[in-house]
Formats: structure tokens, C-alpha cells, sequence
């Protein structure tokens, strides 16, 4: 083959997958997933950089346990597992999404990285030590922002699953962290201050300073008395 012709080809050969998972490039590391996936990257998929800061925020030491609440496929999780000591998990409602991301994993033997499909007001934030959040719910007060059609999508979604993450987080110990990329941190108790932010704001760390307030202990041994879940959205912890 002349050089040239040689040449030629190295250019527009895509680069091998153990390189895109070290990119910095979004439109690199998102040649990974199928192609209609890596469509919808702009709009819903956090972006290399912020990824790969948010976990540096989240992980204090080997083997922190960070949660991505509703994790897509993947791209933080696998971000932060690759750029530092945490463990990460995923729990994403989108069976396929999850898929996606299982595969990616397998494929590149990737370790302290798993997905759970559900959906995360069946998951008990005490198994974690830190949380990300990028905009998860969003999706349910803004039809212009709907993935596709596989889940049940309407606003009072929004305001259950917001109320969740509130309550579950305001039972995190103290010095808990949470890192949220954009939105407006209506998932974030009082109870937890701003500490730093990255990328002009938009990323934040806040960290639980405060104990939780009286009611929100009350509600919790109420429900832990009663043997039941207080349903979500309602009583005293309900959203205004
Ligand atoms: C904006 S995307 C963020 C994805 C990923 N965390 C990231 O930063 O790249 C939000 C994801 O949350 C998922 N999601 C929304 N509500 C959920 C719920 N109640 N339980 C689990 N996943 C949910 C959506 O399906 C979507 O994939």
C-alpha cells in the first residue's frame, strides 16, 4: 500500500476503544455506545469533563460507594470508575439504557462498576456514601426533553421522586456528599451546604452540615414503627 493511501487510512480509523474510554473529548468517549444513544449525549449525558471532576468531588477514599441516580448508560459511572478508587452504581429505570451500560462494562472488563434497572425510589441511599445527580427528573415537567417512550413520564412524578431523594438524603450521616451538574438542586435538603462548584457553577459539591430536622427523624421512626413506607410526594415531608 503507498504511503500516502497509508496514511490516509490511519486518519480516519476510529481510535481503539481503551483510548475513547480515556478521552476528554465528548465526541469521542461517546462513540462507545450505539449510535443512537451517543445522539442524545449532548442533551442528557453529563460530559466527559464534569464526569471525571464530580467523582474526584465524591470519592475521599479507595472504595467510597457513589450512587448516580438515574445513571443512562452509564457514562459517569464508567467515568468515575476509570478515573478513580470508587466503587460506582448505577440505577437507571430504562431497561435498555441499562443494557447499554452492562455491556460497555463486560465488554472492557471495567471493575468496581455495576447497574441495577429499577426505579430509585425502591433503593435505600444508606448502602452509599456519596450521590450524583444530573437532572434525573426533569424529563417529567418538560415533555421537550422526553427520551423516548418506555417510561411513564407526568409532573407529579417529579415532585414524588424529588421528595425522595430529599427524604433519603436528609437521613444520610453527616459529611454525606452529593454532587449535582446543572438544575436546580430542589433534590438537596437544607441540611447540606454548597462547598465547591466547577464549570462556571454549574457543577456543584454539597456536603450534609447540619443534622436533619426534627420531622424528618419523626416521619422516619413513624414509618419504621408502623412497618411501611410514608407514601411519597405526602405528610410532612411532601414538597410545597
Ligand atoms: C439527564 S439523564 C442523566 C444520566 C447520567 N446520570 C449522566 O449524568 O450521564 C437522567 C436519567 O435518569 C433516569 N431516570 C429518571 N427518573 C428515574 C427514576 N425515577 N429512577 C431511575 N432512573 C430515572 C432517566 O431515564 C435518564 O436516563
Amino acid at each position: 500500500m503507498p504511503f500516502h493511501t497509508f496514511k490516509a487510512l490511519k486518519k480516519i480509523t476510529a481510535k481503539p476503544d481503551r483510548e475513547l474510554l480515556q478521552a476528554c473529548k465528548d465526541e469521542e468517549f461517546d462513540q462507545l455506545f450505539p449510535a443512537s444513544i451517543s445522539a442524545l449525549s449532548l442533551c442528557h449525558w453529563s460530559p466527559v469533563n464534569v464526569c471525571r471532576t464530580a467523582a474526584q468531588f465524591l470519592v475521599t477514599a479507595p472504595g467510597t460507594r457513589v450512587l448516580d441516580i438515574g445513571c443512562g448508560p452509564g457514562k459517569f459511572c464508567v467515568i468515575g470508575a476509570t478515573s478513580t478508587a470508587g466503587h460506582f452504581t448505577g440505577v437507571e429505570q430504562r431497561k435498555r439504557l441499562v443494557r447499554t451500560a452492562s455491556e460497555l462494562v463486560e465488554r472492557h472488563r471495567i471493575p468496581r462498576v455495576e447497574f441495577q434497572h429499577g426505579n430509585i425510589n425502591q433503593v435505600q441511599f444508606r448502602e452509599f456514601d456519596a450521590f450524583y445527580l444530573f437532572n434525573p427528573f426533569q424529563e417529567n415537567v418538560m415533555p421537550a426533553l422526553r427520551i423516548d417512550y418506555d417510561v411513564e413520564l407526568e409532573p407529579k412524578l417529579y415532585t414524588d421522586y424529588t421528595a425522595h431523594v430529599q427524604q433519603q438524603l436528609m437521613r444520610m450521616p453527616m459529611a454525606t456528599r452529593v454532587a449535582s451538574y446543572c438544575g436546580d438542586d430542589s433534590e438537596i435538603p437544607s441540611c447540606y451546604a454548597c462547598e465547591k462548584t466547577a464549570f462556571t457553577g454549574k457543577l456543584k459539591l454539597w456536603v450534609k452540615k447540619h443534622p436533619a430536622p426534627a420531622y424528618a427523624t419523626a416521619a422516619e421512626s413513624y414509618a419504621q414503627d408502623n412497618g411501611r413506607a410514608i407514601p411519597l410526594g405526602t405528610g410532612p415531608l411532601a414538597l410545597a
